[in-house]
């Protein structure tokens, strides 16, 4: 019988769409409980290690590192500042592809000419300096260049030209943390796959950056800002409304795993009301959270009703896009920064892979035509 002729009770089951729920490698880096909403960051609770003071994103990268390659990793936070430095002092011949108008593919550009051949650490340590110098490329200024005394976090913020705020560099710690690993998520996934050919580590990081940048993934809390702008000053319910009669999904709401609201929404919550705190000057945050809330409410009743058998919460980007936007960071460069934290799980998962030895090549189904 040819494959063609077969009924549909004949072929294979197609449940594994999309890969949902599929299995395909042991890890000890991180692990998401969709039914409860938690999420472990190697062995700890997330919310633990990002807010925790000190919640710097070296410590988790060090966590990370060390589980993936299976040895202790030494003088991480060192080695991350010296990579910064470097990554400035190469940054001559990579003026063109850091001035790409996308600050993504200016990233990917910028790493597959930049960081072939680095080291892990190596690569990591770049993405910052990437990052901001594109962003101060772009809009005709100078590079800032890094100072190796900084944390990563604030470094960051110091190349990116914004006025130095140690509240807000813890904000930004917790995100990066936060944000460091997630499961097998899309982009993890396509570093993986990479990883398990053989290749080096930029090619790896390269397969991420691209997953990231769509917005089912990473692409999200930009407009997630929008739509918080566009609500501002009228009844969000009925802006929802449109958006959905239009065919277009609610950014920051939904997930593939969670069932639940994101344990990662409320993380980013509490950094907000921390930094609010710390900045009581600046009534801003209270009231962009405040009105986010409420239009995260509209969204939920409004997609409970239009699928009551599949909870849609809010995800990792619903408050991923007040936080950046609190610390300072451009809209634009949401999705870069994700990159800047999700890259230590990359790299984690890259060694944790490399150690199987083992190439993931799945299988399809084959639904095309069979010549006579
Ligand atoms: N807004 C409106 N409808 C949504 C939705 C959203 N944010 N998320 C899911 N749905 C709907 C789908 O249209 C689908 O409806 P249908 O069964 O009538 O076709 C149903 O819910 C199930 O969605 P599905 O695409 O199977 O879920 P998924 O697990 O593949 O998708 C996401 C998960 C994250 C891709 C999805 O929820 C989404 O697109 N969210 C918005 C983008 C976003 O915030 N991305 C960041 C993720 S961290």
């Amino acid at each position: 019988m040819h494959i063609n002729e077969l009924t549909a009770e004949d072929r294979p089951p197609a449940g594994a769409s999309g890969l949902a729920g599929v299995v395909v490698a042991d890890t000890r880096l991180s692990h998401v409980d969709g039914e409860r909403g938690q999420l472990l960051i190697a062995g700890a609770r997330a919310e633990e290690l990002a807010l925790s003071d000190p919640g710097h994103f070296e410590t988790v990268v060090e966590r990370l590192l060390e589980l993936g390659t299976g040895r202790p990793e030494v003088r991480v936070r060192e080695r991350l500042a010296q990579a910064r430095v470097a990554a400035f002092a190469r940054l001559e011949p990579l003026r063109y592809a850091l001035s790409l108008s996308d600050p993504m593919d200016a990233l990917l550009a910028a790493s597959a000419q930049g960081s072939a051949g680095g080291e892990a650490l190596g690569v990591l340590g770049a993405l910052p300096v990437y990052v901001a110098a594109g962003a101060r490329l772009r809009a005709g200024q100078h590079p800032i260049a890094p100072d190796a005394t900084r944390f990563a976090a604030e470094d960051f913020m110091r190349m990116l030209g914004l006025a130095e705020s140690p509240a807000r560099a813890r904000a930004l710690d917790a995100y990066l943390v936060t944000v460091s690993d997630h499961g097998l998520n899309a982009s993890t996934f396509a570093a993986r796959v990479v990883a398990s050919t053989g290749s080096d580590v930029m090619p790896c990081i390269a397969a991420g950056l691209g997953a990231l940048k769509g917005p089912l993934h990473g692409g999200a809390p930009g407009p997630v800002l929008d739509m918080l702008d566009a609500t501002a000053s009228t009844e969000p319910s009925a802006w929802l409304e449109g958006e959905l009669a239009a065919g277009r999904r609610i950014m920051g709401m939904g997930h593939r795993i969670y069932r639940v609201r994101d344990p990662r929404a409320f993380v980013f919550e509490r950094a907000l009301a921390r930094l609010a705190g710390e900045e009581p000057e600046n009534s801003a945050i209270g009231g962009r959270l405040a009105h986010a809330r409420r239009v995260e409410h509209a969204a939920q009743v409004l997609l409970s009703a239009r699928h009551p058998d599949r909870p849609l919460c809010a995800n990792v980007e619903f408050y991923t896009a007040l936080l950046l936007e609190a610390v300072g960071i451009p809209r634009a460069l949401f999705t870069a920064t994700f990159a800047v934290g999700r890259a230590a799980g990359w790299l984690a998962h890259i060694e944790e892979q490399r150690r199987t030895g083992r190439l993931i090549r799945p299988a399809a189904r084959y639904v095309g035509q069979v010549p006579d």
